[in-house]
């Protein structure tokens, strides 16, 4: 598959068939991220997998949130917990300079690629950012100083896939040179 294959084909995927996922496309997808770049290289993310039946159905019962409580996570065969380790030095002076939180991005940008890669294995994903921070922390023993910041669902995608979202026109969210100018392609 190619790039665009890859992007081209990629949805959230809320429904999924009744099929674990291999541990090796498991490992495949870890690795993906684990490539990912970070700021100052200080690669502040880890990973939670979720793939044990009873967890996945305590995440979904008291880690989601009454209002869009994301239901349809219960029947994901896994989902990859996205946690950032706050301690790092260059990340929190970075942080404290621009104001920009680095280990977010961080995160997002290897989760994304756990997102691509999974396509590519023939699974499907869908972000999870409405959660119960403090809850699922409590449900997976994750530390204090550690922050989750988005999950993943995975498994095999039921077909037909979704139908692709709509997208804003190229000339809405890209800019010549200057705010004010549209591009000249
Ligand atoms: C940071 C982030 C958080 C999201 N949170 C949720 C969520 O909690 N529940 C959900 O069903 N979809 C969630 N999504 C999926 C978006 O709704 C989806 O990406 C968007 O509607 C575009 O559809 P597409 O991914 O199929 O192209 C999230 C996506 C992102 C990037």
């Amino acid at each position: 598959m190619t790039l665009d294959e890859v992007i081209e084909r990629r949805r959230s995927v809320r429904a999924y068939v009744n099929r674990p996922v291999e541990a090796d496309k498991v490992r495949a997808v870890c690795e993906a991220a684990r490539q990912a770049p970070s700021a100052c290289n200080s690669q502040t993310w880890r990973f939670v997998i979720a793939d044990d039946r009873a967890l996945i159905e305590r995440i979904c019962r008291e880690g989601m949130r009454t209002i869009l409580p994301n239901r349809w996570l219960e029947q994901a065969p896994v989902i990859i917990v996205g946690c950032s380790v706050l301690d790092i030095l260059a990340n929190r002076v970075g942080s404290m300079v621009t104001g920009i939180e680095y280990y977010q991005i961080d995160l997002a940008i290897a989760m994304e690629h756990m997102v691509l890669k999974a396509v590519e294995l023939g699974l499907g994903t869908c972000w999870i950012g409405w959660f119960r921070e403090r809850k699922i922390k409590e449900i997976l023993h994750i530390p204090r100083r550690v922050r989750v910041t988005a999950l993943l669902a995975m498994g095999y995608p039921q077909e037909p896939l979704p139908e692709p979202r709509p997208r804003k026109e190229m000339k809405d969210i890209v800019f010549h040179n200057s705010w004010t100018s549209s591009l000249p392609f």
